[in-house]
């Protein structure tokens, strides 16, 4: 991406920090939200290592990895970018939600920051930060219908402004990504789980074992995946051991269940949109870890046409978990300072739950 000088608005320079989950990341993206945009520099370590011996990611593992790198990771994404604290124009971390031993890392870091320097703060909600990257990458214009697919959540909802949500349905019991992670451990195929399955389920035949699809068909916008990882779980052990070709058959079986599910959720969502905004979604964003799956993303690009609705799915890099994402929120609520904008909030608490609907009253 280019930065143009001709922008309406002075480009804001912001640092983002993220430290959530198990990625520890730094970026600095300059830009303002009706102009150009660019990512400087955006810097991940995902802690893959510390918890692959686990089967999944250890909160207190990841806190003090956050604690051992976050200082290296901001001076590298700074050094990258070519900028000092003297360029920035504030400075954006995750608070919320997330692990929240990570969470506390990651936004004393921030404010610590922020007080030496005297630059303002903004404490950013994880779930917005990934609801705003297609308008880092794609420039996407407010409201808009999005469907967030992570590790933690499932949602459908209307992005209708910065800080201002409509949620249209959720999963009523595991996440999607979740699906995804206990279908790679039960097969043993490793963690993080969605890409491994993704890989697996390569040349499988995915109409080999009949896999349910939960709330498909259903009036609402809501999901549920506990019924599919029940059907994963009971042909593993009608089975026995599964054998390379019946674990592909079966992650190509469980991808197109979720796919399908994903589909006709959305093709409620797309409907309901019309509904409650009175004008057609102009477009669909993907959002959230899942959202790199390649065979969810074409299942949406299929969709979407047909619906005659736009499709913005930012790069696989920009959907997992990733500091861009938050600075670029952090920058969209700087730009809204003296509005409704976050900014400047030193006393904002870390938040293991903070739900994208409550950010209006944060
Ligand atoms: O957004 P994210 O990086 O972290 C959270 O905020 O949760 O999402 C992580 C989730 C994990 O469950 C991971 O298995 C899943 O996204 N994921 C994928 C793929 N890449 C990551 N799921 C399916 N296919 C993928 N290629
Ligand atoms: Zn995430």
């Amino acid at each position: 991406m280019t930065l143009s000088a001709q922008t309406a608005h002075p480009p804001l320079t912001v640092l983002g920090i993220e430290t959530s989950c198990d990625e520890t990341a730094a970026a600095v993206v300059r830009g303002w939200p009706e102009g150009e945009r660019a990512i400087l520099s955006n810097i991940v370590f995902s802690q893959l290592e510390e918890h692959a011996p686990y089967g999944g990611v250890v909160p207190e593992i990841a806190a003090r990895a956050h604690i051992e790198r976050l200082d290296g990771i901001i001076a590298h994404a700074l050094s990258k970018a070519n900028v000092g604290f003297g360029g920035l124009d504030g400075i954006a971390a995750t608070a919320g939600p997330g692990l929240i031993g990570g969470v506390i890392v990651g936004l004393m870091t921030g404010k610590g920051l922020s007080a030496a320097t005297g630059l303002p703060f903004v404490p950013v909600n994880h779930l917005e930060a990934h609801a705003l990257s297609a308008r880092l990458t794609d420039k996407v214009a407010f409201p808009y219908l999005m469907l967030l697919v992570s590790g933690g959540h499932c949602q459908l909802l209307i992005v209708e402004g910065a800080g201002s949500y409509r949620l249209l349905g959720s999963t009523i019991d595991d996440a999607v990504g979740e699906a995804f992670d206990k279908t790679a451990k039960l097969l043993g195929l490793g963690y993080p789980g969605g890409p491994a399955v993704e890989a697996c389920a390569k040349g499988g035949d995915g109409a080999r074992f009949a896999l349910p699809r939960p709330m498909v068909g259903r009036a609402n916008c809501d999901f549920s995946f506990s019924g599919l990882k029940t059907a994963v779980l009971h042909v593993v052990r009608d089975h026995g051991p599964l054998d390379e070709e019946a674990k592909r058959d079966l992650c190509a079986g469980f991808q197109a269940a979720v796919s399908d599910c994903l589909v006709d959720r959305t093709r409620h969502a797309i409907a309901r949109f019309e509904e409650l905004e009175s004008a057609g979604a102009q477009t669909l964003v993907l959002a959230g870890g899942v959202a790199a799956n390649a065979a969810i993303r074409t299942a949406m690009e299929e969709l979407t046409e047909e619906m005659g609705v736009g499709l913005s799915v930012p790069p696989p890099a920009l959907c997992t978990d990733n500091a861009a994402m938050v600075g670029w929120a952090g920058l969209e609520h700087f730009s809204l300072a003296g509005s409704s904008g976050r900014m400047g909030t030193l006393a904002a608490p870390p938040r293991a739950r903070w739900p994208l609907t409550e950010l209006k009253t944060a």
